[in-house]
């Protein structure tokens, strides 16, 4: 039995840590049943993807996810990595971690409307984060990425979670975007830009602009950048801010232009969009007015919602 919980491990510097999650890996009890009866489980760390094809895809997926750019330049066509914002690999908690993901889909997304499968979740992801197009679903990177986030899953039963997942909010306050200004220009400009394009120092991506994510990203939102920012950035000294300067470079950041999302106005179907979507949608009024960029072929930027059921079957 293991009294500990794994999933936190992330948080420490852990070379012994890593060595004994490799041996509780190793003989097979990555889950285990604690005293009070829930699941305790850790993912796997990467010296256990396998030495086979499937660790190839495995690996290969990982990359994609690393350096997504450089892996997909027809269809990622932002600065963004997928590792930009699910930091350390897709294991840091406080980041949006997709640990245990494919054991959560499929999945009812209110924004759909719809169960949908991890491949149109990855590409909600491609077409709104990387404001890029939709990868298909039946290419060989598109199953290189599932097997990765298959291989962070392992050992979890089908529809469970761990506890550590999302981006925790923060106190909900009043951004200032002057105020937010000012904390731009001195704690993150030396890596984002002045200009927020990004690549100052490798692998800042771009927070607004023609190559940023776009406005139908969950970062669009602004208590979303705001949470992300207060737990994980400036990237050098992460939780150095203050849940108030947190909130000022969010409301800054919410002013800048960023790449439209065609259809948008089509997201939660059937009502309930969170207050900080930044566009108009079922029964949900936006006050947000932001400066939007075109974008390059609009057809392939939508995950087109699952067909209607078909009637006649025997
Ligand atoms: C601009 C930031 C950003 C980028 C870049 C990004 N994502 Fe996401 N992703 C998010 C956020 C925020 C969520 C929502 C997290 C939540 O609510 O738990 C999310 C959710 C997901 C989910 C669903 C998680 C769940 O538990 O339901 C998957 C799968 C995913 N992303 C995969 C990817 C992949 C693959 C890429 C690269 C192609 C990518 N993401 C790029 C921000 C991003
Ligand atoms: C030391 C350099 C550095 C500083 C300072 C820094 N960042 Fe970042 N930031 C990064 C890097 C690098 C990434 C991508 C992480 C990765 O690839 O591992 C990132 C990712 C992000 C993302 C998610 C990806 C995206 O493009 O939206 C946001 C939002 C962000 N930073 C905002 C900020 C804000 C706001 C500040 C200032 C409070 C800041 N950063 C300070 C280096 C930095």
């Amino acid at each position: 039995m293991i009294d500990m919980q794994p999933h936190r491990l992330t948080h420490l510097a852990a070379g012994r840590l890593v060595a004994l999650l490799a041996l509780v890996c190793l003989a097979g009890c990555a889950r285990s049943q604690t005293d009070d009866g829930s699941v305790a489980w850790s993912p796997p760390p990467d010296s256990a993807i396998p030495m086979d094809s499937l660790g190839a895809a495995i690996r290969r997926g990982q990359a994609i996810m690393r350096n997504t750019p450089d892996s997909l330049p027809e269809f990622a066509l932002s600065s963004l990595n997928c590792t930009s914002c699910h930091l350390a690999d897709a294991r840091q908690v406080g980041a949006a971690p997709l640990l245990g993901v494919v054991a959560r889909f499929p999945k009812f997304l209110d924004r759909v409307g719809a169960v949908i499968p991890v491949e149109d979740r990855i590409n909600y992801c491609m077409t709104r984060s990387l404001a890029g197009l939709r990868l298909p679903t039946h290419s060989r990177e598109m199953q290189d990425m599932v097997a990765y986030l298959a291989f962070l899953s392992r050992g979890l039963p089908v529809g469970s979670a761990p506890d550590s997942l999302g981006i925790p909010a923060i106190p909900a306050m009043e951004g200032d975007s002057a105020r937010g200004h000012a904390v731009y220009a001195t704690t993150c400009a030396a890596c984002h830009g002045l200009d927020g394009e990004g690549g100052v120092v490798p692998r800042a991506p771009a927070l607004w602009g023609a190559r940023s994510f776009s406005i139908g990203a969950s970062m669009a939102r602004i208590e979303v950048a705001a949470a992300f920012v207060r737990h994980n950035m400036p990237l050098s000294q992460p939780g150095s801010l203050t849940d108030q300067q947190a909130w000022d470079v969010a409301a800054y950041l919410n002013r800048q232009p960023r790449p439209d999302m065609p259809a948008k106005e089509q997201d939660w179907p059937l009502g309930g969009a969170p207050a900080g979507v930044p566009y108009n949608t079922v029964g949900h009024e936006s006050t947000d007015s932001r400066l939007l960029l075109p974008r390059v072929s609009p057809e392939r930027a939508v995950v087109p919602p699952p067909e209607p059921a078909r009637q006649g079957g025997r």
